[in-house]
């Protein structure tokens, strides 16, 4: 059994409390960092001031997820913000491949992501030559929706994919992860649980934490 990553999405956190929230889940793997343009979704969240402040108080992995149109025009200022990993979308702009390889030569993880209803064939082309692959399981833009079943089917369609060409990519799950399905997204293949709601609740993010790891233990 692959050891399985935890990712929570600070965009449920108190951002009141930012700092002391990182802290809360300092024993994740990654802090998962929406952002929102209001064009590619609709819905803003926060950019780079925010990222950078959450780098100046926290040495967590930031895995920074970019839901904006023509992701390459701010893959710079992301890294210089304190990202380690970027993902970008296959929709949001016409050269997917160009945007990963600009967060490679910067050093930074580059990841691709698609939205639940984009055909997973549009991955294929860059499968090689990414670090994390992100399968939303919700339709980008808000935290807090229902989990969409048939991206299970998808974790385990890209699973076969990336296992096939040796690559040792995260296989990434994004939207409506709770304790009911954590095992059953691991089980089909992914590696990395983004979870918002389900971590950030009303008893603390350290118990929210602590409940996904014993759902997968
Ligand atoms: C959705 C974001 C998710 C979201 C997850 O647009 O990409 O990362 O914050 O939130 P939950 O876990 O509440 O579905
Ligand atoms: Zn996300």
């Amino acid at each position: 059994r692959r050891q399985v990553k935890l990712a929570p999405s600070l965009l449920a956190s108190d951002f009141t409390r930012l700092g002391e929230e990182l802290q809360a889940i300092s024993s994740a793997e990654y802090a998962h960092v929406d952002v929102m343009d209001g064009m590619f979704v609709p819905n803003i969240s926060f950019g780079m001031p925010v990222l950078a402040a959450a780098r100046r108080v926290s040495s967590l992995y930031m895995d920074v997820h970019l839901m904006i149109e023509r992701p390459e025009r701010y893959i710079r200022d992301f890294v210089e913000a304190g990202a380690d990993g970027i993902t970008v979308h296959v929709e949001a702009t016409p050269h997917v491949h160009r945007a990963v390889g600009m967060v490679r030569e910067l050093g930074r993880r580059a990841g691709v992501t698609l939205n639940p209803g984009t055909s997973l064939e549009t991955l294929r082309p860059v499968l090689a030559d990414v670090d994390l692959v992100l399968v939303m399981s919700v339709n980008p833009g808000f935290g807090g929706q229902k989990f969409i079943a048939q991206s299970v089917e998808r974790i385990r369609t890209l699973r076969a994919w990336l296992d096939e060409l040796g690559s040792d990519a995260e296989l990434e799950v994004d939207g409506g992860v709770t304790p009911s399905n954590a095992r059953l997204l691991a089980d089909a293949g992914a590696t990395v649980l983004v979870a918002g709601s389900s971590v950030f609740g009303k008893d603390g993010a350290a118990a929210g934490l602590t409940r996904l790891r014993e759902a997968l233990a």
